[in-house]
């Protein structure tokens, strides 16, 4: 087939929209990713859509509108808080999904009864529909299962050939693919991250449910482009969990077993700006962009893994991303492209340090001496009182996965060791009385601890000054804390620095019950060593 190449004209655009209305194929761009379109009412076209693509017919696509009476025509049962996004978000890089009409043909859907509908803000994309007069079937102009192309030469390189025209346009803004919300049930549903942010959405909605991205073999997915390893480059993609010196040890020794190895494999990392000055002198680094700028690093993401596919090299080391805003997007593609291929440098280093504990007699000889008595002693000299039992106060952010399992280990604990000390557990940004997360609930029954009566509390002030040591779960929130109470610094530092460890214990929020197992081991093994030295400095 031969592919036409058009212009991003008023005429490119005219001729792309005869396309569409013939039951043709066309590539445009859009301001998350290029599409691949065809007219969303004709099964024919929808049909060249996934042989192009190579898409496996049971992923459903999005379809692209542009105007709310287009809207009317292909969904119905739209709820009020559908209305409010679509109010707020809309045109732009959300996608709704909506209880669908009849005349969406079935292979748009695949099979489902609902449809999913986007109103794209790209020009291009809202004056191709326009002229075309139809809704516009299209999923990203990719491979099935390569990086989402975010320039024309991307869905070029995959698709010339294989599709009826192309729209040569500009690169695309966003970079990731659009947010995916269900709203055809009872509680809206996220899908998929983007740049409209689950933070955002829920400043208008009163709940939202973060689908879950793993599926067991009998589910069925809630999405089903959920169960395909998407974004892959063809380098393996492995993310390391750490701290900046763990990881540049780590593929150190790396590089010296492939170099002994003689597979030789080139071995590359994709990292922030700046921290490219710690890797170029190890191997072929890129950056995709700012430690502090989330909308830089979405942009640049895809591609990014396409030029490094374009290198040849065959390992991508990738740093783990938080799920904070516009990240937890990046972190959703990036987490993708690994397929589950996390090595966690952290979890190592504190085998490793329980490792020397327990050899040893001495504690003091393994974990430092800052004794938690003594700044207990001060505070209270301080505050001239004596209380029976000293307070602990595990910090998180959202205080529903990480600190409500710290405080349950640590009670627990506590009490079987016979040390005076009590937890609570708070959020540096929490709702207050949200129930503890389901997956923390399960892993903690599974040690035969029950956490279900926890509710969520946001911090204060006077929590804050009345704990006389408050763990947090990563540097960010220790840096938080100190901002907002550093007369109290003092005592407050994260719960592996207590114990001479510089690690962070991450959130498993969103994801499978693996990963909240994974954390609450890891919980598990730091309180030990905390009670260990607790004990030792006398607390008792
Ligand atoms: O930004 C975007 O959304 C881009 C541009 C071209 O608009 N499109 C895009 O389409 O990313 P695609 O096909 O690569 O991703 C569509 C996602 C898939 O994960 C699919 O499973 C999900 O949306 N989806 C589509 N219809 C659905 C439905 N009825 N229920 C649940 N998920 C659905
Ligand atoms: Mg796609």
């Amino acid at each position: 087939m031969i592919t036409k190449i058009l212009t991003n004209t008023a005429e490119g655009i005219e001729t792309a929209a005869e396309y569409i209305k013939s039951g043709k194929t066309v590539v445009f761009p859009t301001e998350t990713v290029y599409g691949l379109g065809a007219n969303a009412l004709d099964e024919n076209a929808v049909k060249k859509i996934f042989e192009a693509k190579g898409r496996p017919s049971d992923n459903p696509l999005i379809v692209h509108i542009s105007s709310i009476e287009m809207l009317d025509d292909i969904a119905e049962n739209i709820s009020d808080d559908a209305k409010k996004l679509m109010d707020k978000f809309w045109p732009g890089p959300l996608t709704l999904i909506f209880k669908k009409k009849a005349n969406i043909p079935n292979n748009v859907t695949a099979g489902l009864s609902t449809v999913a509908v986007r109103f794209p803000s790209s020009n291009t994309a809202y004056e191709l529909i326009e002229k075309a007069g139809v809704p516009i079937a299209a999923p990203s102009a990719n491979l099935s299962g390569k990086p989402s192309p975010t320039r024309f030469s991307h869905s070029y390189e995959d698709l010339n050939g294989r599709v009826d025209a192309m729209i040569k346009g500009e690169s695309c803004e966003v970079g990731v693919e659009s947010t995916v919300l269900d709203v055809s049930g009872d509680t809206p549903v996220l899908l998929r991250p983007g740049k409209i942010t689950l933070e955002k959405i829920q400043t208008l909605l009163s709940e939202v449910v973060v689908g879950s991205s793993e599926l067991s073999d009998n589910q069925t997915p809630m999405s089903p482009g959920m169960k395909y390893k998407h974004y892959a480059p063809k380098a393996e993609v492995i993310i390391l969990k750490g701290s900046k010196p763990q990881i540049k040890e780590y593929i150190k020794n790396e590089i010296d077993e492939k170099l002994n190895d003689s597979a030789e494999k080139k071995i590359s990392v994709l990292t922030f700006k700046e921290n490219v000055a710690e890797f170029s002198d190890l191997c072929t680094t890129v950056s995709f962009g700012s430690l502090t700028d989330s909308s830089e690093v979405m942009s640049n993401l895809f591609n990014s893994l396409r030029e490094l596919d374009d290198m040849d090299v065959d390992i991508i080391y990738a740093p783990e991303i938080s799920d904070i805003g516009e990240w937890r997007a990046v972190q959703n593609r990036l987490y993708k492209a690994a397929g589950g291929n996390i090595i966690d440098l952290n979890e190592a280093a504190v085998t490793a340090q329980a490792e020397k504990i327990s050899e040893s007699d001495n504690i003091a000889a393994a974990v430092n001496e800052n004794s938690i008595t003594e700044i207990i002693d001060e505070e209270k000299a301080e505050n001239n009182s004596e209380e029976e039992l000293k307070t602990i106060l595990f910090i998180c952010t959202g205080n529903t996965c990480r600190s409500p399992m710290a405080e349950g280990i640590f009670n627990a604990e506590a009490e079987k060791e016979g040390i005076p000390f009590r937890a609570s557990s708070a959020g540096t940004y929490a709702y207050n009385n949200l129930p503890v997360s389901e997956n923390s609930e399960k892993a903690m029954r599974e040690i035969g601890l029950d956490i279900s009566k926890h509710k969520s509390r946001q911090i204060t002030r006077t929590m804050l000054s009345q704990a006389d040591l408050i763990l947090t779960m990563t540097e960010e929130h220790t840096e938080f804390l100190n901002t907002v109470v550093p007369e109290h610094s003092k005592k407050i530092m994260t719960v592996a620095k207590y114990i001479d460890l510089d690690i962070s214990v991450e959130d498993p929020y969103g994801n499978n019950l693996d990963e909240y197992i994974r954390c609450r081991n890891q919980l598990q093994k730091i309180i030990k060593l905390i009670i260990m030295k607790l004990k030792k400095n006398g607390g008792c």
